[in-house]
């Protein structure tokens, strides 16, 4: 979703936010801005460029966006259409002040009628221009008042942050905001809801949604939180909360970045999806790293949950959204399977407002890439007002829910840049293995020789992602049968029926081919009267599978009707080659590992059949990589 970045120090600014802004292409977006102003200016002229479409767009603009601040913006339109005006930066009717927005203004309207009532006139349909406005008019209001107070403390205090925190009480809604004005040599930010993250450099400062648009100069950075405020110069940077009226500074501890650039570049493949595709071997590598203990058969991660707790969990809630929610699915399954302990699995977006069941005796668990997902944030917030224990599966490293988790454990997948999830969904999978053998052993649920085998093939999942990576020449020619059609089935059952879910997501959100996924008992009972000859069926076949005569079943109604069928399975024989058209084969693994490899050929898949129809595969129409609104 929407990308902010902002820059105060000697270098020439420019470059650096539209470098930045080329960082954050991958959230997707509409429209781009920049706007800069010279600190050694005496004139203080603000320049300002904003286009419609690509970032590109603003390239060899350094004439006209001169300046050693300045702040820009990519935006994904929620009100008011993709345009050139509706666009970031928004301004005050002299053009002093600049502001860009991520998030979502929930009274902006109640809001711009008071303004409007003052004299205020609106040039946009967006709630950034509201919020900008009723800035202004506070900024205006502080000026006044504190030329007028004859106290020397009150003369000393900056009317822009007075501004500033009185608008953010009025405001309902969401936000990460960067403003400056022409007569301060300041960037201000401010933080609820919408992540922000100011980068540390030498004499240099950096703001900006994601650290990827910084990662070139520093790796020094401060998570802002929720109701933060932080006033950044050159040299310094204070941080203060909004709850607090005496605006004394906090302190809070640094972080560093623990990736570097290179793995926000493309290193000679032609898309980031394919790229993130072919490391899963590596992110896997990543994930397990030093967390699996043959010796002590156990897993390295701290549940901080008592022994007491865990032995009674009444019930496990896994919340989350798209991808991550399929990942979930697949954890329900192995936790009932395996531990017995009822678990729901459900979309944060009907969870939160569905007035949900929960108790002092639940585990919530939330999972996410981005943590910042505002339905799967809201979701967990609940929970934590309700009581109960709330344990995160995150990818990005001090995300908001990474930090308002009770508990969790990072996925490690590194950053993912491609909208479209593939490598986090991998690791998701591989981080709910290492929670079911945690609370496995703890309450007894698994045996010693149990938990053994699955450490053993848990180890070994980088290998087995290697050799399911290896049918690409077959996965290109059935993306060439598919690639023209109107419609495609995805069949599962068990654990597969998550993975086929997966497999529908992706290949909707790049190729734009409709897919629907049903489990495979369902289709007799509705979806089976779409068939006809040539319409392709995706489905699974895991020889080991208790229901293996079943799914044979499925694959033969479907082939009585005509249908392509493709199947991943972790075999060939006569039967199945009498079957499917198509076999994707991947290796033998248990259940538990199942949706891991499952859906790497349909990653592969979606993939091929998107490049044949020559979409735009990284950054999908209408979408954005982290959902920060409703
Ligand atoms: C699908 C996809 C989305 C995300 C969903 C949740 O490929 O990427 O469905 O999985 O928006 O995002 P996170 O995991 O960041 O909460």
């Amino acid at each position: 979703m929407c990308g902010i970045i902002g820059y105060i120090g000697p270098k020439v600014a420019y470059p650096i936010l539209l470098t930045g802004l080329k960082r954050m292409e991958y959230r997707g977006y509409d429209s781009a801005g920049i706007s800069t102003i010279s600190i050694e200016d005496n004139q203080r002229a603000v320049n300002i460029v904003k286009k419609q479409g690509k970032v590109s767009n603003l390239e060899n603009k350094q004439t006209e966006l001169q300046g050693n601040l300045g702040l820009a913006h990519t935006r994904w339109a929620t009100h008011g259409q993709p345009s050139e005006l509706n666009s970031h930066p928004h301004f005050n009717d002299d053009k002093s002040l600049m502001l860009v927005h991520n998030g979502i203004i929930e009274n902006y309207l109640t809001i711009k009628r008071n303004l409007e009532q003052r004299g205020y006139v609106f040039h946009t349909q967006t709630d950034t221009e509201v919020l900008t406005k009723l800035i202004d008019y506070y900024h205006k209001k502080c000026k006044q008042k504190l030329s007028t107070t004859l106290q020397n403390y009150e003369q000393k205090k900056d009317p822009l942050e007075l501004a500033l925190r009185a608008a953010l009480h009025d405001v309902v809604g969401a936000y990460g905001i960067v403003l400056f004005h022409k007569d301060t040599n300041k960037l201000y930010a401010a933080k609820h809801g919408s992540p922000l993250v100011i980068g540390i450099g030498k004499n240099e400062h950096f703001v900006a949604s994601d650290p990827a648009a910084f990662l070139d100069h520093t790796r020094r950075v401060l998570y802002l939180e929720d109701e933060d405020i932080a006033i950044i110069k050159e040299n310094s940077y204070e941080l203060k909360s909004l709850c607090s009226h005496n605006g004394e500074c906090i302190k809070r501890k640094e972080d560093l970045v623990d990736w570097d650039i290179t793995a926000v570049e493309k290193n000679g493949y032609e898309h980031f999806m394919l790229k993130e595709i072919m490391e899963q071997p590596q992110t896997l590598a990543n994930c397990l790293a030093g967390r699996l203990d043959p010796q002590l058969n156990d897993i390295k991660f701290t549940l901080k949950l008592t022994l007491n707790f865990i032995k009674n969990i009444k019930r496990i809630s896994i919340i989350a959204c798209g991808t991550s929610s399929y990942a979930a699915m697949a954890g329900k399954f192995l936790i009932e399977k395996y531990l017995r302990i009822p678990t729901e699995v459900e979309v944060a977006s009907e969870w939160r407002y569905k007035n949900p069941i929960i108790s002092k005796d639940d585990l919530v668990i939330v999972i996410s890439q981005s943590g910042e997902t505002a339905d799967t944030l809201a979701a967990l917030k609940l929970a934590k007002q309700f009581g109960a224990k709330t344990f995160g599966i995150i990818n990005v490293v001090g995300s908001t829910m990474s930090r308002e988790v009770d508990s969790g454990i990072y996925i490690h997948a590194g950053p993912e840049i491609c909208v479209a999830s593939t490598k986090a969904f991998t690791a998701q999978v591989l981080c709910l293995n290492f929670l079911l053998i945690k609370l496995g052993k703890i309450r007894g649920d698994l045996t010693e020789t149990q938990i053994q085998r699955m450490i053993s093939n848990l180890l070994n999942t980088p290998e087995l992602v290697k050799q399911s990576l290896n049918n690409i020449e077959q996965i290109k020619a059935a993306a060439n049968l598919i690639k023209d059609k109107q419609s495609i089935f995805y069949l599962g059952r068990g654990i597969n029926f998550a993975t086929a879910k997966e497999g529908a997501i992706k290949i909707k959100e790049i190729s734009y081919i409709h897919a629907e996924d049903f489990a495979s008992g369902e289709m007799k009972h509705g979806p089976i009267a779409l068939l006809e000859k040539g319409f392709p069926v995706v489905t699974f076949v895991n020889k080991n599978d208790p229901l293996y005569e079943k799914n044979l079943s499925s694959i033969q109604e479907a082939k009585a009707r005509g249908a392509y069928i493709i199947v991943v399975a972790d075999h060939i024989d006569s039967t199945l080659q009498s079957y499917a058209d198509t076999i994707l084969q991947v290796p033998k693994v248990p259940d538990y590992l199942q949706p891991l490899i499952n859906t790497i050929p349909l990653q592969l898949l979606a993939y091929y059949t998107a490049k044949l129809r020559g979409c735009e595969i990284d950054q999908p129409k209408n979408l954005a990589k982290s959902v920060t609104v409703e």
